[in-house]
């Protein structure tokens, strides 16, 4: 294969970032239509991205000549038709987080998947940041002796469009913010999470009447016996704030740093996401992280979510078992 054809489905904030990120950092990969229900959308990407052919309909775009593999951009609430669309075309998949918004669709799209035998790599990109990747190696490598501590936080300066930020559309705060950080917590300590407490607020007058909060605090116990904790805000002012630490009696690691107002980069400023996956494919190996692990995550979330509306300890296994419902 000379360059990976990729079809992109969801021309919006998201799959806007990735083709712009694709188109200047990843030669491998060739972007070779568009998809938008919103075809003005579409065709707008496609005319930057040099005249790239931009479909109303996901199905021709994942049928385009010259696709090889789909990125799925679109809201979460909508990803389990275009996943499947994609595997039945036999085409590899990459899908922006979470996979689906309810345990039942997840599992029915991994379903799919598995049949169709293709790859699916899910957009929990803190695996392809150099820094928690170095990190992780380290933990692996037990320069830290046995992980006792996890936290981590993620502060955003903008918040997304209110239509987003819908709970219907995004899964909420702990499924739309919180799964990069929960994926973060098995990843780094290869360890899983069993049990979730969590807190909640709507503080912000802006977020008025979103059946959401807005910030939240998630206390973490692992299989290890380890703890963690993740805090999240929809927005402060300071800055993109993306911090993770893991702790161990023989040392520490910490990830990110800081922010500088006005001078500090995004955290999601890199293609190594998009680089990883046409690495995989053109080397014929299995992708990271899988379907298995978008599962995981999703189920740490929906715990934490069920922790924070009814105010008590839920363990994983109570959700990660639950394929009839969210
Ligand atoms: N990894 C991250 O940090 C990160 C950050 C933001 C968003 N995301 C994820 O990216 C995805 C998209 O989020 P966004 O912020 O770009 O949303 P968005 O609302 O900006 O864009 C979604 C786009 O999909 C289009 N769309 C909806 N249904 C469609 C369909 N059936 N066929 C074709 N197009 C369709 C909409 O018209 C819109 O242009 C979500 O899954 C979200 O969780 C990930």
């Amino acid at each position: 294969m000379a360059r990976l054809g990729l079809a992109i489905v969801g021309a919006g904030r998201m799959g806007s970032g990735h083709a712009r990120l694709i188109a200047r950092g990843v030669p491998e990969i060739e972007i070779t239509a568009i998809a938008d229900v919103n075809l003005e959308a579409g065709r707008r990407l496609g005319t930057e991205l040099g005249g790239v052919p931009a479909f109303a309909d996901y199905e021709a775009a994942i049928t385009a000549p010259g696709v090889d593999a789909v990125l799925v951009a679109v809201s979460s609430v909508h990803h389990r038709p275009v996943v499947e669309a994609a595997a039945a075309a036999g085409r590899d998949i990459l899908c922006e987080k979470p996979l689906a918004l309810t345990m039942a669709d997840t599992d029915a799209m991994l379903a799919v998947v598995s049949r169709a035998g293709v790859r699916l790599q899910v957009g929990l990109m803190r695996r392809h940041d150099p820094e928690y990747v170095r990190a992780r190696e380290r933990i692996a490598a037990g320069e830290l002796g046995r992980p006792r501590l996890f936290n981590s936080r993620q502060y955003d300066t903008d918040p997304a469009p209110p239509g987003f930020l819908d709970p219907a559309v995004s899964g909420g705060i702990m499924v739309d913010m919180g799964i990069h950080e929960f994926d973060a917590a098995r990843y780094l300590l290869a360890d899983e999470v069993t049990e979730v407490s969590a807190m909640g607020g709507l503080v912000d007058p802006a977020f008025a009447g979103l059946d959401d909060a807005d910030v939240a605090v998630v206390g973490l116990r692992f299989a290890s016996g380890a703890l963690g904790s993740v805090e999240l805000s929809r927005r402060v002012a300071y800055g993109e704030d993306v911090r993770t630490e893991v702790h161990g009696p023989d040392g520490s690691a910490f990830i990110g740093a800081l922010p500088v107002p006005g001078s500090s980069e995004p955290r999601f400023a890199d293609a190594a996401e998009a680089r990883a996956f046409a690495a995989a494919i053109r080397e014929d190996r299995s992708v990271t992280p899988n379907g298995a692990d978008g599962r995981a995550a999703f189920a740490i979330a929906v715990a934490a979510d069920r922790a924070r509306r009814e105010g008590r300890v839920v363990r994983v296994h109570e959700v990660a078992a639950d394929t009839a419902s969210g």
